[in-house]
């Protein structure tokens, strides 16, 4: 069967990453969830001290450090790696969804993230959830889904998802830092969060991820089974 990509892109906390999971392992595709290489880089620059100003820095950062992804056979969790090291939980934290904004705004941070991606998709059979994947890092994705939400509703999950991992934080924090972060990736000049001309808007404000889910697969049918003209 044809091996597709398939672009997620949209709003921070809609549910990209849960459903591009539950798409790839539907599919046995490959899951890449990029958001995560942008956060690994802030986490890298602010443990070395190096700020974001400091262009020669960043692009001596970029030349060392080395983000993978690896599957945890427990959990069956896709969790990333910097250096070698599992840094899964450390990039989730609000520390870091504070900064990363400032970070994936750097032209050169972008280029290195988007020539990793795209290699890591070349040989497609992959989902991949991002903010510019169906604009910049596969514009010819077959499969072109861009989410949205009520930001409430996306701070409501945000603060579930962190307690999860331990940390708690009060609604507003997170409903100011989801703003923040729309706002800065949508205004970017480099490569800035927008929907793909034909991409399919998902608002997910009153879904649960079944339904997410679902509506992403048929979609995948649709690519696979309508006859080319
Ligand atoms: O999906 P996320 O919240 O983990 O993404 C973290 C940040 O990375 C988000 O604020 C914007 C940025 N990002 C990006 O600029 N381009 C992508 N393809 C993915 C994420």
């Amino acid at each position: 069967m044809k091996q597709l990509v398939i672009a997620i892109d949209g709003y921070s906390s809609c549910g990209k990453s849960t459903t591009a999971k539950a798409v790839a392992a539907a599919l046995h595709y490959a899951y890449v969830d990029t958001g995560a290489m942008y956060r690994a880089v802030t986490l890298y620059l602010l443990e070395h001290h190096i700020s974001f100003e400091d262009l020669a820095g960043v692009e001596q950062a970029l030349h060392t450090l080395q983000i993978s992804f690896r599957r945890n056979r427990r959990t069956g969790r896709n969790e990333v790696f910097l250096d070698g090291a599992n840094r899964e939980d450390d990039i989730r934290q609000m520390v870091i969804s504070n900064s990363v904004s400032e970070v994936s705004v750097i032209p050169m941070v972008r280029h290195a993230m988007v020539a990793q991606q795209q290699r890591m998709g070349r040989k497609r059979g992959v989902v991949m959830d991002g903010r510019d994947i169906g604009t910049t890092v596969f514009p010819d994705a077959e499969v072109k889904v861009f989410m949205t939400a009520d930001v409430v509703v996306r701070a409501e999950r945000r603060q579930v998802e962190l307690a999860q991992n331990g940390e708690q934080v009060a609604l507003d924090d997170i409903i100011e830092n989801l703003r923040k972060r729309d706002h800065l990736d949508s205004t970017r000049t480099e490569s800035p969060l927008r929907r793909a001309a034909d991409a399919v808007l998902l608002d997910t404000t009153h879904l649960v991820i079944e339904e997410q889910v679902d509506f992403v697969l048929e979609r995948v049918s649709a690519a696979l089974f309508t006859p080319q003209a």
